[in-house]
């Protein structure tokens, strides 16, 4: 509505309301090193093919004359009252791509009435983002150090429960960073950069400035680039933690608990029997292993084995509001999105971004409506109002 009546009186709309434009237009404005390193994908780049191929594999079946005003988008997810079943994915080092980075990202998710997720590998630091974040809801991310570091996981879990974070996401898919020839090729890791901009969450804490200067005798402002190599080994140590570490994580973090990139039926029901709240079934967008199968085809079977014990959530490949009505309707309760945004903080900043969430919002509230279908509860949206195509 907001976007007819601006037409009416005249106003075209700043940004192209076409998704497929998004990324090209990132892509104009990117240096070649940055634009690789968002739109890059694993290896060969089958997973991200798979995960977009996925989502056509399934029609929406519409209803015809069924009455209802308005449609309810609102959702509970980890015991929080969303206003929509949509939260921003982490994603690292965003002044990358425009330099009000974390904080413009922040500022569009609470804008646009949706939970922003702050990366380990932010540009930011904790507390920074969650100034900008005001009094919109918030979540924290951890790339898991080592136990021999503890005493760092449990200073982030600290900062980040003190400054309003709401939920914790733990990233398993991600210990090393996957084969990205986008990156390979520009010769590029955005986190041994000069200018070490994936690292603020690290040289902002206090356990690990003692830890650096413990270990090298070195303030982290003498070696920079020395820091960086440092802090990057601490949070993608290589494979290390267990399921048993994760009590580890309860101890110190009193909120809900959510396991990111979680993939088969048996990983979710450890995370059912391990305590935690939540699971992301996701593959990183495509950007870790390659040659693996998209997020939404091992999603009903998950749904179907821990659904009514844990929160599912889902991210990868979500380019439209449809795209939400599958993933929802397969079993998810609420959907991250990573790339799409980011390409709206490259082309547009902060309005960028909200620019982005707004479209993909209005797209999903028209998609229901026209579909005949209420709201995003189970009882209305669920496998019957899919049909699956091939
Ligand atoms: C990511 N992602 C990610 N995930 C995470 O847990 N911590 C992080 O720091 C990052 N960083 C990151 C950077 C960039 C540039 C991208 C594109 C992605 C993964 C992200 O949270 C999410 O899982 C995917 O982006 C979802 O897939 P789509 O929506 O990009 O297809």
């Amino acid at each position: 509505q907001e976007i007819y009546s601006k037409g009416l009186k005249g106003i075209r709309p700043r940004f192209t309301f076409d998704v497929s434009q998004w990324g090209p237009m990132a892509k104009e404005i990117l240096p070649a090193n940055a634009w690789g390193y968002v739109h890059g994908d694993a290896g060969s780049r089958q997973t991200d093919e798979n995960n977009l191929a996925s989502f056509k594999r399934w029609g929406i079946v519409p209803s015809r004359l069924v009455k209802f005003d308005k449609v309810d988008l609102s959702t509970k997810v980890l015991g929080m009252d969303l206003a929509y079943p949509l939260i921003l994915a982490p994603v690292g080092v965003l002044q990358l791509f425009n330099e009000g980075k974390e904080l413009a990202v922040a500022q569009a998710a609470k804008n646009a009435g949706v939970p922003y997720t702050l990366s380990t590998a932010a540009a930011s630091s904790i507390e920074e983002a969650a100034q900008a974040s005001d009094d919109g809801l918030r979540f924290f991310q951890l790339y898991w150090p080592t136990r021999e570091h503890d005493e760092i996981t449990i200073s982030m879990l600290k900062r980040a429960k003190a400054a309003g974070y709401k939920a914790l996401l733990v990233t398993l898919d991600t210990y090393i960073l996957g084969w990205r020839p986008d990156d390979e090729n520009h010769a590029y890791n955005p986190f041994l950069r000069p200018d070490s901009i994936g690292v603020e969450i690290g040289f902002s804490d206090p356990v690990f400035r003692k830890h650096f200067k413990k270990e090298t005798g070195k303030e982290i402002e003498e070696d920079l680039p020395h820091a960086a190599r440092e802090w990057s080994q601490i949070v993608f140590p290589g494979m290390s933690n267990g399921w048993e570490d994760l009590q580890l994580l309860k101890e110190h973090w009193d909120g809900p608990i959510v396991l990111k990139g979680i993939h088969t039926v048996p990983d979710a029901k450890r995370a059912v029997e391990a305590g935690v709240q939540g699971i992301v079934v996701s593959n990183h967008g495509g950007r870790q292993v390659d040659g693996c199968v998209a997020s939404l085809d091992v999603l009903p079977d998950i749904a179907e084995a821990v659904g009514d014990k844990i929160d599912i959530l889902f991210d990868s490949g979500i380019r439209c509001g449809t795209d939400i009505v599958k993933a929802l309707a397969l079993g998810a309760k609420a959907v991250l999105v990573g790339r799409p945004y980011v390409y709206g903080l490259a082309f547009g900043g902060q309005d960028g971004v909200e620019h982005v969430l707004k479209s993909l919002l209005g797209d999903l509230d028209l998609s229901l409506q026209l579909s005949g279908i209420p709201s995003v509860d189970k009882k209305h949206l669920n496998r019957d109002c899919l049909r699956r195509i091939n």
